[in-house]
């Protein structure tokens, strides 16, 4: 860990609860080596209180990987990452965005923006204790807060007061009143003219931009006002975007890779971790492989085949070969 050489965090998917668990992590990371990966969060007292292994087992491919954090009590914070970096994460990152209800009573999420001086106090607590990077992913505000000064206050107050030098924005703010979480990710208006501002009045920052963003084309743009893009749904829903990725934004020479040969791969995934016999089932895998033939002939039928619970019943991997070869006839690929 201390002298291993890590990518920019140019690219990164998102965390996403119930997403971006790690069978999620090994698919992306077959389609793009560079990319950074950040996990669903969880909750830092389900990692001291709960079973480790469940909460922070990753597969030894991942890195560059971060796991995410929910939490307000620096000293559960500190212990958490702690585990994360022996679990062998390259970051912890804490959350200052999430507006579910359920995190609201917690008081952690989006409403620590308005508590910037217990989220400085919560990263002092992490970096004290860990050696890997501790960063923070917020909005651009609370409620109705809708000046730039609040957004650049937070940053700048954190930066003043912690190491802290990645600060992942997603950019709108969170209404915790009144809105869901899924609405709350579009509802409130994109500004992505703040992010850009924030780097330019915080050059020595590594500025992450987060929301909306789904094109290639999308990203090259941002990455002329800001260090980095970070996708999330559609990164999910279309992992093949990743693709073109360490190409285009990394200057990877590899060739991508090829539908046949991902396939390949997770079938073979879905047998070991199967076979491992730590409870995985075929289901638990598959669920994120639906969105792989996006914009495919027959990519109707894979995702039908991949959530038929009669077919998923056998628990035997050979189901993406078949649903494989459903999208090569559909294909005309022999
Ligand atoms: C299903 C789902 C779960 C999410 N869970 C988290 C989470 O655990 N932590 C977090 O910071 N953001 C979470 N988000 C928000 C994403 O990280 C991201 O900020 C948001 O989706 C906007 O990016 P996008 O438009 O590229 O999807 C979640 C989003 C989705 C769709």
């Amino acid at each position: 860990m201390d002298n291993k050489i890590l990518p920019p965090r140019r690219l990164s998917t998102a965390p996403m609860l119930d997403w971006s668990d790690r069978h999620y992590r090994y698919m992306a990371r077959q389609i793009s080596r560079y990319t950074w990966l950040y996990s669903e969060m969880i909750n830092a007292g389900a990692i001291i209180y709960g079973d480790k292994d469940r909460f922070l087992m990753r597969n030894e491919c991942e890195n560059p990987v971060a796991l995410q954090l929910g939490g307000s009590e620096p000293s559960d914070l500190a212990r958490a990452a702690k585990a994360a970096e022996e679990y062998g994460y390259d970051e912890v990152n804490l959350n200052c965005g999430c507006p579910s209800p359920r995190v609201q009573k917690g008081a952690f999420g989006a409403c620590l923006m308005n508590e910037v001086g217990l989220v400085a106090d919560c990263l002092r607590a992490m970096q004290d204790t860990v050696q890997i990077d501790v960063t923070v992913k917020h909005r651009i505000g609370v409620d109705r807060q809708t000046e730039y000064s609040v957004v650049q206050d937070f940053v700048g107050t954190l930066a003043a007061k912690t190491s802290c030098k990645t600060f992942i924005v997603h950019a709108r703010n969170a209404w915790l009143d009144g809105l869901s979480p899924k609405e709350n990710r579009e509802v409130p208006p994109l500004k992505y003219d703040y992010v850009y501002q924030l780097k330019r009045d915080f050059p020595e920052l590594e500025i992450i931009i987060n929301g909306g963003i789904t094109r290639n084309d999308e990203i090259a743009g941002h990455l002329e006002h800001v260090d980095g893009v970070m996708v999330g749904r559609e990164a999910y829903h279309n992992p093949m975007v990743m693709r073109e990725w360490d190409r285009l934004f990394y200057g990877g020479m590899e060739n991508h890779i090829e539908y046949a040969d991902l396939v390949e791969l997770l079938f073979h995934y879905s047998k070991q971790q199967i076979q491992a016999g730590r409870g995985t089932i075929l289901r638990h895998m598959v669920r994120h492989y639906l969105g792989l033939m996006h914009g495919l002939k027959g990519a109707r039928t894979w995702r039908r085949m991949l959530s038929d619970a009669a077919l998923l019943k056998d628990n035997n991997g050979e189901l993406i070969l078949d649903a494989w070869k459903e999208v090569k006839k559909a294909n005309d690929w022999a």
